[in-house]
């Protein structure tokens, strides 16, 4: 039957136009659902006589069969599309360069730190450290500073405010580390008190401390480590020699020019400033203080409970912003606490 063929061949090329599943099914509705084009004919037989029936009939049902060959071949020609589309989507390009982790290194203020920790610890000194909110008494009072002493003003010093907004009452910032001595020489004699002779004190507390200060040299928040060594015989000779043996090894030569400027801290006596030699270039530029020490004041011993008649010892409170400004060559020590990536990676 002609009309039989160009059922099937259009119902083939239907099929063949069609390239996802949903289309697939509605054209197939168009020859096979229940009133597609073969169904229609498959109905009509009932008009027919018995003779003719099967004669139609059979020519029919072979129309129908290579209708639902064609739609069966579809079908999987589709889904074979499909499956290398979805291959192709998930490949692996496995010459494509890799996707790395962006690394993170260390401050340079950090390395500082830690290589003075280093330094330090390998003449057994042990690292302490306090709180960066202290009280005035711990910060000043303890450390045998007078109520008039001009550190304790409003130009130098963060107060802190209480939660209704009115100043607190003696909470700062801390604005040095020394406070870290009054903490442990008091902790270290309440776990020998009673006893005959106290064990040495060998520490240094590094940490963060703020004061009201800024410019090349002088940042706001800064970065000190103090020192301590509290024993019997403990002498000026000691700290100097320690001094200089650390900033020998630190700096990694042994002409460096360091000076100990006579000066005056109300915790120490006598007291000094430790300066270097900043070089510009290949020229020797200024001094730069890196550091006050001294020998523990008396009444700071008192106030710890350690007999300064039997005990003596050094103290010394070293700035590292200024130490890494010292070793890196950096003149301006706020660039450190700016977080510009471009400067930091130098040191990475
Ligand atoms: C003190 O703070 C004393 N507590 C040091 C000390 C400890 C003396 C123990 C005796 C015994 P001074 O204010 O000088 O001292 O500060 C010590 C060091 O911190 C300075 O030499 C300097 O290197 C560094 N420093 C001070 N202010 C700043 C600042 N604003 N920014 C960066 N570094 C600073
Ligand atoms: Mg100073």
């Amino acid at each position: 039957m002609q009309n039989l063929d160009s059922i099937v061949h259009a119902a083939k090329a239907a099929f063949a136009a069609t390239f996802d599943p949903d289309a697939l099914e509605q054209a197939k509705a168009r020859y096979l659902g229940k009133s597609g084009r073969i169904t229609v004919l498959l109905k009509e037989l009932g008009k027919l006589t018995a003779e003719e029936k099967r004669k139609t009939g059979a020519a029919i049902n072979q129309a129908k069969a290579a209708v639902e060959t064609a739609l069966a071949e579809r079908r999987e020609a589709i889904k074979q599309a499909e499956l290398s589309a979805r291959l192709a989507d998930e490949a692996l390009d496995v010459t494509l360069p890799g996707r790395s982790e962006a690394q993170g290194s260390l401050h340079p203020v950090t390395r500082t730190l830690e290589r003075i920790e280093r330094l330090f610890a390998s003449i057994g000194f042990a690292v302490a450290d306090g709180p960066e909110i202290e009280t005035d008494f711990y910060n000043f009072t303890a450390l045998n500073t007078p109520e008039d002493h001009p550190a304790r003003s409003m130009h130098d010093t963060f107060y802190l405010l209480d939660k209704h907004g009115k100043l607190a009452e003696k909470v700062l910032l801390r604005t040095h580390t020394s406070p870290i001595q009054a903490r442990y020489m008091q902790a270290h004699m309440a776990k020998y008190a009673g006893q005959e002779t106290m064990p040495e004190i060998r520490i240094i507390a590094p940490g963060r401390v703020y004061r009201v200060d800024s410019d090349a040299t002088h940042s706001p928040m800064f970065h000190q480590v103090e020192g301590l060594w509290v024993g019997e015989n403990v002498s000026f000779a000691d700290l100097k020699g320690v001094i200089a043996d650390f900033l020998r090894r630190f700096f990694e030569t042994d002409d460096l020019e360091v000076r100990f400027r006579p000066s005056f801290f109300p915790f120490t006596e006598p007291s000094a400033e430790i300066d270097v030699a900043f070089m510009r270039g290949t020229q020797k530029g200024r001094w730069l203080e890196i550091a006050g020490c001294g020998m523990v004041h008396p009444n700071v011993l008192k106030h710890a409970g350690i007999d300064p008649e039997k005990y003596t010892g050094f103290a010394f409170g070293f700035g590292p912003d200024r130490l890494a400004m010292l070793r890196y060559g950096v003149n301006d020590l706020r660039l450190f606490f700016e977080g510009d990536l471009r400067f930091l990676r130098q040191f990475a």
